[in-house]
């Protein structure tokens, strides 16, 4: 029986719209490899969607979303949308409240230098030589980013601003579960980070990690403090397997990792919500970056962090898991063979330099 699935496909601003077209071509030619067939709606999102219905996320492309089994999302945002008010900026009417709508408390950021690209990272050749791959497990809807009270006021006339990071035991309790499996999946280390010298949402969190770490004896734990892993990313980058953090801390420590591995252009993500009972999840996809105003429109952006992400959604969503296996293969590949898109190019011999459209080419070849 042919296998057939559903995805939205929101593609956003900037560069979004250029790398999910390359996506497209890939997932046109998983289909034809592989047997099964994925129908997909475009919707607008972001900075698109406001200039064509006035807000960030109109309802057609949640009840889009809803319908289908995973989202595949490029980037929003860019100066032309900046100085609205928060709630109809790009980012914060969009993305935020998908996560939140959607449930999609697990964020997994897989930092990769692949051996061909160590040249292309900041950090010493010898600290990455035997590879750097890290897997940070981010928790995407609770912290300081969502808890309240949060906003500003004015005291004795001056002014104050706060946030509050805030969790409920129950919301560490399944991010850690998801780290926990993916360690299982891998090298069986798990780091958790917190900040649990200071502060009380931190002391909850390492509590429950250790009480969840019952449950996956086999794997070996570990605990830091966020500010020494900062440093001990850039110190012995090979040393990591798993890491799991909250909100923020993720945030921040992601985009190390992302510069680690030599650049954001090739760095997919996954946001996932509760694993279903066939073992699938719904989720959305999108690169580690952003929109890249700055090479918008010129054909020249890395369209890999689009297509490892398209890759994600084949694993975890559709459970097409030979396609995921391939596409992330021929990635591998292209980069093998030398091709490189700018933000990965060194000069060395042997590098072909592409563009947008010809990175995918020789993915797809
Ligand atoms: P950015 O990630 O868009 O760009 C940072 C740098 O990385 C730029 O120099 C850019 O050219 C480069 N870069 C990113 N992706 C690349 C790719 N695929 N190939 C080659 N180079 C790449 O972050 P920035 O500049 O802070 O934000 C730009 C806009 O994107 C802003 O409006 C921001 O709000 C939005 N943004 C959206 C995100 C999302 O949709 N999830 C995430 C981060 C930022
Ligand atoms: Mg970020």
């Amino acid at each position: 029986m042919p296998r057939n699935h559903t995805i939205t496909i929101l593609a956003g601003d900037g560069i979004g719209p250029e790398v999910m077209d390359q996506a497209v071509r890939v997932l046109e030619a998983a289909e034809a490899k592989f047997g099964f067939t994925v129908t997909r709606t475009a919707h607008p999102v972001g900075g698109a969607a406001i200039d064509a219905t006035g807000h960030p996320l109109p309802p057609e492309t949640v009840a889009a979303c809803e319908k289908a089994q995973a989202i595949l999302f490029g980037s929003v945002g860019g100066p032309k949308w900046e100085n609205l008010p928060p709630d109809l900026q790009p980012e914060r009417g969009a993305l935020l409240p998908i996560r939140k709508h959607f449930g999609l408390f697990a964020n997994l950021r897989p930092g990769v230098c692949l051996p061909a690209l160590t040249h292309a990272s900041p950090v010493k050749q010898e600290l990455i030589a035997d590879g750097f791959d890290v897997l940070c497990v981010r928790e995407l809807t609770g912290g300081i980013y969502f808890g309240s009270p949060k906003g500003r006021h004015e005291e004795n006339g001056e002014p104050v601003a706060l946030d509050t990071m805030i969790y409920h035991k129950s919301e560490i309790e399944r991010i850690v579960r998801v780290a926990f499996t993916a360690a299982m999946g891998r090298k069986k280390q798990l780091l958790s980070v917190d900040k649990a010298n200071v502060l009380a949402s931190s002391v909850l969190w390492r509590e429950t990690v250790l009480e969840i770490a019952k449950e996956f004896p086999e794997v070996e734990l570990s605990h830091m403090y966020v500010d020494n892993a900062a440093m001990q990313l850039i110190k012995r980058p090979g040393s990591f397997d798993v890491l799991v953090t909250e909100n923020l801390f993720g945030d921040i420590l992601s985009d190390e990792m992302a510069m680690i591995s030599g650049s954001l252009g090739m760095l997919p993500s996954a946001s996932l919500g509760n694993q279903r009972e066939d073992g699938l999840y719904f989720g959305l996809y999108e690169p580690s970056g952003g929109s890249a105003p700055d090479i918008a429109g010129q054909g020249i952006a890395n369209p890999i962090a689009q297509i490892l992400s398209l890759a994600m959604l084949l694993r975890f969503s559709l459970g097409e898991t030979e396609a995921a296996d391939a596409v992330e293969a021929a990635v591998a590949a292209a980069i093998a063979d030398g091709f490189r898109t700018g933000d990965i190019a060194t000069g060395r011999d042997g590098e072909t330099k592409v563009g947008t459209v010809g990175m995918t080419d020789a993915i797809l070849e």
